[in-house]
Parts: structure tokens; sequence; C-alpha cells
């Protein structure tokens, strides 16, 4: 199994990261980073010889080295855990601050998932997992720089899934609650307690991953049981 983790160095991305690793022994995964440092910690993590990384600094000018490392790598799998946190109450939106998030939370994981779906395609095969959010569902407040970017993606997953389902792939997107990550540092409030963790996240995509080839999940959404908010 080829598997392609967009994010890897984020906090759910290196839960996914080593929950593969350690659980999928076989697979081989082409991680995608922009930060030296953390791709030099996580790699302390793994096994050399089933990872490669490839870094994703300056995307779009790099679209022709990035597509040509996915089509020599031949990966079945993509896994998108890209995003950030921007939060702003409605009158307070600035236009600059919407298009990061714009960048951060659509453009990003549907461009580079655009690039594994042209390689699935000839191939008949091929499974898109979006790391999204249960902001994606449902609007919250100061959500005006976030919300909107994660309904998106959930659109562009849909239009994915049908345009791909007579090619053979399969589309998932995983919509979490909270989950502890340095996410939070930038949110206005967070809950004291009732938190999942990357971890979590994990587990889902491995369910996904370990599910038969006949069985399909487009929408997992994995909420917080009990939230207590400060
Ligand atoms: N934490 C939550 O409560 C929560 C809940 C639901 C959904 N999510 C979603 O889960 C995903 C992972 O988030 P996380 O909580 O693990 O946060 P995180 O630790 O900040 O990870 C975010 C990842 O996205 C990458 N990234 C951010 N902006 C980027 C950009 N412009 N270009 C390329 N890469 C970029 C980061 O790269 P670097 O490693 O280089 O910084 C990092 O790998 C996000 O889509 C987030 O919206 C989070």
């Amino acid at each position: 199994m080829n598997i392609i983790i967009a994010g890897a160095t984020g906090d759910i991305g290196k839960a996914i990261t080593i929950s593969i690793s350690q659980h999928l022994p076989e697979a081989k995964l082409l991680l995608l980073y922009r930060d030296q440092e953390k791709k030099a910690l996580l790699s302390k993590q793994l096994s050399p010889s089933n990872t490669q990384f490839l870094c994703i600094q300056h995307p779009f000018q790099n679209k022709d080295i990035i597509f040509n490392t996915f089509l020599k790598f031949q990966p079945q799998i993509f896994i998108c855990a890209i995003g950030d946190g921007f939060y702003a109450k409605v009158e307070n939106v600035d236009l600059e601050e919407l298009d990061k998030s714009y960048e951060a939370n659509f453009k990003i994981p549907f461009f580079l998932a655009q690039l594994a779906y042209k390689i699935f395609l000839p191939q008949k095969k091929g499974h898109i997992i979006f790391i999204n959010s249960i902001s994606a569902l449902e609007g919250f407040p100061y959500g005006s720089l976030y919300c909107p970017f994660k309904f998106a993606l959930k659109g562009a997953a849909e239009v994915m899934a049908k345009e791909g389902k007579r090619y053979g792939l399969k589309v998932s997107s995983i919509y979490p609650g909270i989950v502890k990550t340095k996410l939070l540092d930038k949110m206005p409030f967070v809950p004291k307690k009732g938190l999942l963790n990357p971890e979590d996240v994990a587990q889902a995509v491995l369910y996904l991953l370990k599910l038969s080839p006949y069985a399909e999940v487009k929408d997992l959404l994995l909420k917080n049981n009990n939230l207590a908010w400060r």
C-alpha cells in the first residue's frame, strides 16, 4: 500500500503517520511537509526504508515537481491533514486573513488531492481521505474565516466522489470535533475537557484503510462526547 500524507508534520498528520507506520508496517509512505525541523523530528520516529519526504513549501510554483514525485511513488491512498485556524467575529473579518484561510483550508488541500486524483483516474484505483472538521457541517461563532472553507472542501469531496466513482475511486471525509492540537492556541475559546486526541483521528483513518475494497465510508463524523465549555 503506497500512501501519501499531506500535513504529516502537523499534530493530527503526525499521529496518522505514526499509527500507519505501526499498524500497517508494509505501507510505503510519502510524507509532505513545509518545515525542515519538524520533518527532522518526525523522520526520527519512522523507519527510513518505508518513508520518503517531499517539501511542499511553494506548492503552486512546484506543481510539476510534486506531480512527478506523486507519479513515481504510485500511490493508492492520499490523506490530507492540512489546514489552519483563523477565527474572527463576522464584523471583524479581515480580507487578507480570509485569503490565507482559503489557501490553507481549501486551495492547497484541493490542489494536492487533485494531483493524486489525476493519478488515480487512469489507474482506476485510489482512495482520498480528507481530514475535514465538524466546522464543515455546522457554522460556529467566530467561524467566518474557517467554516466556509471547510464546507467548500466537503463540497469538493462530494464532487470528487461522484465523478471518481465510475473509475473505482473512493473519497472519504473525517469530520472531527475539537482535537487537542496546537490549532487550539488560536481558538478564542476552548472547552476545558472532553477534547479528542490526534490518535482518535488516526484510529478513524486506520479503520477506513482496513475496510474491505467493497466497503465505502463517505463521511465519518467524530464528535466530542460530553463537551464542557470554558
Ligand atoms: N485541532 C482541531 O481541533 C481540529 C478539529 C477538526 C479538524 N481539524 C483539522 O485537522 C487538520 C489538521 O490540523 P491539526 O489540528 O493537526 O493542526 P496542526 O498541528 O497545526 O497541523 C496543520 C497541518 O497543516 C499544515 N499547513 C497549515 N497551513 C499550511 C499551508 N498554507 N501550506 C501547507 N501546509 C499547511 C501544517 O504544516 P506545518 O507542519 O508545516 O505547520 C500542519 O502540517 C486541519 O485541516 C484542521 O483544520 C482540526
